[in-house]
């Protein structure tokens, strides 16, 4: 097919960019997005600091805003993300012991519940690995121990049983510490029946990233009966940008259960990187990396 979104869903996969409602309005950036892509997930309007900025009290306009752009062009939305340690809003960030655990819980109920039937995955857990493998020492794992990431998981499950249910994180694009910690935490949250799904892989890397051992990475949490997915995909500048990202494309393309993959944006002209990034520049040209992940999704 003859674009990313239309060649990814002829494997049954999706390819999505995160989204920041300012830009709609926007033509190209607009036309660009429901041209080239099949799936959205709010670049921040789904995190806990839009969602909740005050107890309990809820705020879903720009989610919504977004979810209804994309079903009226028959677009997918991803869901990111229920529980991180930044983008908090300062009423979480004081709290302690159950009154954490209670706002962790009550959060996840609110917005999974709202979203039922319209994201078709939830970043339920972000970054909470280190790189040694160790941990975040966050507030949630200082105040709540070592099993809120399944608490979360569970709250996840009860509040939406359909959407597919992800860990994600950044750093795990090969098989290194902090992949491992993560994998040894799936295993065991499948071992025990946690409710867990998938596992996103966010990919922020160079042009020269080492990606030898990515398609391995993917494959051996594949193995352990989970979907996985590139939720954040953005390559920084360079000779070795478009290979980089046929080497991402391609390894998604090779394991059965990469069901899909995001990139972090649609065009250069807006990204939290200022090293141009993505497959679109900054005047909405398709870059050398739009034709090497096109010709990827195509050719397998
Ligand atoms: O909305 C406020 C605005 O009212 C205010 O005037 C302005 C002043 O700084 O800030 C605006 O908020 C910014 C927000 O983006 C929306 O533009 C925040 O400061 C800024 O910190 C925030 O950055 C986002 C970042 O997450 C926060 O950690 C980036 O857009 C977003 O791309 C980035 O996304 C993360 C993923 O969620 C998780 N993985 C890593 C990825 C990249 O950092």
């Amino acid at each position: 097919a003859t674009t990313l979104g239309a060649s990814a869903a002829e494997s049954g996969r999706y390819f999505g960019a995160a989204v920041s409602n300012q830009y709609l309005s926007e033509a190209a950036y607009a036309n660009t997005l429901a041209a080239e892509f099949n799936s959205v997930v709010a670049e921040n309007s789904m995190k806990w600091d839009a969602t909740e900025p005050n107890p309990g009290q809820f705020n879903f306009s720009g989610g919504d805003q977004l979810v209804n752009w994309a079903q009226a062009r028959g677009m997918k939305v991803r869901g990111h993300t229920l529980v991180w340690h930044a983008q908090q809003p300062g009423w979480v960030q004081n709290l302690t012991g159950q009154n954490l655990r209670n706002a962790m819980l009550n959060h996840i109920a609110g917005v999974a519940n709202h979203y039922e039937g319209d994201v078709f995955a939830w970043d339920v857990v972000n970054e909470a690995f280190e790189w040694d493998g160790s941990r975040r020492q966050s507030n949630l794992q200082q105040q709540l121990g070592n099993g809120w990431i399944e608490e979360a998981f569970r709250a996840a499950d009860a509040a939406d049983p359909t959407a597919r249910l992800c860990y994600n994180d950044y750093g795990t694009d090969a098989i290194n510490a902090k992949s491992t910690a993560i994998y040894n935490m799936v295993r065991d949250f499948k071992s025990r029946g946690v409710p867990i799904d998938c596992v996103g892989f966010q990919t922020h890397i160079a042009a020269n990233e080492n990606l030898s051992s990515y398609q391995a990475n993917l494959q051996r949490f594949a193995d352990l009966g989970v979907d996985v997915e590139i939720t954040e995909l953005d390559v920084g500048q360079g000779s070795g940008q478009a290979a980089t990202y046929e080497t991402v494309t391609r390894a998604c393309m090779a394991v059965a259960r990469c069901t899909g993959i995001t990139v972090w944006g649609v065009t250069d002209k807006y990204s939290w990187r200022d090293d141009n990034p993505l497959l679109f520049d900054g005047n909405y040209q398709k870059k050398a990396a739009y034709h090497t992940v096109l010709a990827a999704l195509n050719n397998g």
